[in-house]
């Protein structure tokens, strides 16, 4: 403290010197500059004063507007692993620390403990049945209780232990449901809105053998979605993750391989059910099919893009040629699927997944994680915009954290994917952005000379893998709380502390739906 205090005091001299010796205004600004001063207006005590008086009269006005309609609609906006340094971190690569990300404009903010039954630190299955279903479990399961432990082939089997998701008890209000994600279709979060397992990793029937179950016994989590009662209701699944519904002799639209044994057809299947129900149903793979849906005769849409999970956006934007015509991006997915729901009068329940925040980070791909979070960001953008604050409840949130960390002092006009601009007692330069554990360990130290001397210009690839104290194959999540934002009707329910098991409470009685209707 003493040695920044005085760095201060030296700085403040150094400013008043050099403003005196040169009474030109360049020069004021050069000083400001080098004092890593990024917007001369903050140097004014009245741009602050102003600052607060517009966050005040918001607020003010925030008293005499308290939103307690009927949410016809609710969306959920779920960034997997997006941690609130994440957010912190994504305004500096949207510019600078005073911006917003979009979602940090909306009027109530509160924070969600992510702990599940078993574990302090949770991953995102039996996260997804805390914030879909309102009940924590086991670590590594979806949509039961915690009397089913993990991997047990036929413990999920017993409907006393499932938990509902929210999507059913809007489905069972004459309401429509729906979900996208980055990610497989079949993985974790979004199988939080249809299936019930034991087993994350139960996505196909070869993955439930080699699991030590039987596949009749223990249905897959792609059957699930199929076959059974809320997933084959739901009229809109957009994401990834073909080779869950695919033989493994079969090969989908770009040549991949399935993954399944049984010879099933799972997309036919799917398609043979709507067809047998006589309501209009399409399958599409690609960003060009997509576009050329007519959606407003679509009662049921599936959308799957890619044999395992969409691309991080940035390599997207990146690999543009390639991407145009294959990948759509999560705002075109968001915008096609509320116009698909929004046929219905009666209101839809929507979950939209930010997956790959998360996936980023595991590889300590900090870049990568942040670009993803922004387009997350306009994904919610689009939905606001296409919506109306007065009848649709948006609420986006996290999954739980990672060990992901904003470090030293930089200044101001740093981006903040490169270096802190001082160095280690090592006399290396070291990262902004940093992880307690995760592969960033072996590109950030030597065997034996200790950390490895890096530049502003490796960090600047979107590649670079951010250091690391941990050598670990993946980074771990963390076990802080995440934040929670909501616009809408009863979006003042949404601040404070409180289990993550509250939130599909809160959303359900501002819809008027499920357990909580009445409360
Ligand atoms: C698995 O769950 C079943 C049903 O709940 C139970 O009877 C059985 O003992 C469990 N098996 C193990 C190995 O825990
Ligand atoms: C599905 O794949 C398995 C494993 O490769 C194979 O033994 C089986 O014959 C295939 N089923 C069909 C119907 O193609
Ligand atoms: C299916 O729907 C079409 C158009 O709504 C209708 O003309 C036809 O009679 C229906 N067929 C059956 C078998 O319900
Ligand atoms: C689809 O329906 C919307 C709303 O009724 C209408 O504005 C739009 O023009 C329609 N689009 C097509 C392609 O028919
Ligand atoms: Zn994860």
């Amino acid at each position: 403290m003493g040695f920044i205090f005085n760095l201060r005091l030296l700085a403040t001299v150094l400013l008043i010197v050099l403003v005196t010796a040169h009474r030109d205004h360049q020069h004021a600004r050069h000083a400001r500059a080098s004092l890593g001063l990024k917007n001369e207006a903050e140097a004014e005590s009245a741009y602050w004063r102003e600052k607060a008086q517009q966050t005040l009269a918001a607020k003010l006005e925030s008293l005499q507007a308290v939103n307690t309609n009927r949410a016809k609609n609710v969306i959920m906006f779920l960034g997997d692993g997006m941690s609130i340094h994440t957010i912190t971190a994504t305004r500096n690569l949207l510019g600078d620390s005073s911006e917003k990300v979009y979602f940090e404009q909306f009027p109530y903010t509160g924070l969600s403990k992510t702990y599940c039954v078993n574990r302090q630190v949770a991953d995102s299955a039996c996260t997804a049945t805390a914030y879909l279903g309102g009940v924590k479990g086991n670590y590594g399961t979806i949509g039961v209780n915690a009397n089913v432990p993990r991997y047990n082939c036929t413990a999920a089997n017993g409907e006393e232990d499932h938990v509902d998701s929210i999507a059913k008890w809007a489905q069972d209000a004459g309401k429509d449901a729906g979900f996208v994600t980055t990610a497989r279709v079949t993985h974790a979060s979004p199988a939080g809105v249809y299936a019930h397992t034991a087993d994350r990793n139960w996505e196909n029937d070869m993955e439930v053998v080699e699991g030590g179950c039987n596949p009749e016994e223990t249905i897959d989590i792609a059957r699930q979605l199929v076959e059974w009662e809320v997933g084959k209701n739901l009229k809109v699944i957009l994401g990834g993750g073909k080779k869950n519904f695919l033989n493994n002799t079969v090969r989908d639209e770009a040549g991949q391989r399935g993954y399944r044994l049984d010879g099933r057809n799972l997309i036919n299947e799917w398609l043979a059910e709507k067809q047998s129900r006589n309501v209009s149903a399409n399958y599409v793979w690609s960003r060009k099919g997509l576009q050329q849906l007519d959606l407003n005769k679509t009662d049921y849409l599936l959308g799957l893009f890619a044999n395992d999970h969409l691309p991080y956006d940035g390599d997207r934007e990146r690999n543009h040629d390639l991407s145009h015509l294959a990948d759509p991006s999560l705002t075109e997915l968001t915008e096609t699927a509320l116009k698909v729901l929004q046929r219905n009068e009666n209101g839809y329940f929507l979950f939209v997944e930010g997956a790959r925040i998360d996936m980023a980070h595991h590889d300590n791909y900090a870049r990568r994680s942040l670009e993803d979070t922004a387009e997350f960001a306009r994904a919610i953008q689009k939905a606001r915009e296409l919506t109306s604050e007065e009848d649709t409840l948006i609420v986006v949130t996290s999954d739980h954290s990672h060990v992901f960390s904003i470090n030293g002092y930089p200044e101001r006009t740093q981006d903040i994917t490169g270096l802190s601009g001082t160095l280690g007692d090592d006399n290396v330069p070291y990262n902004i952005l940093s992880y307690a554990n995760g592969p960033g360990y072996y590109a950030s130290f030597g065997q034996a000379e200790g950390r490895k001397v890096i530049t502003e210009k490796d960090t600047k690839n979107p590649l670079y893998v951010s250091p690391a104290m941990v050598p670990l194959s993946a980074d771990t999540h963390g076990g802080d709380d995440v934040a929670v934002f909501a616009s809408g009707p009863y979006a003042q329910f949404f601040s404070g502390t409180y289990e993550q098991a509250n939130i599909p409470a809160l959303m359900a009685r501002a819809a008027g739906i499920g357990p909580y209707a009445n409360v």
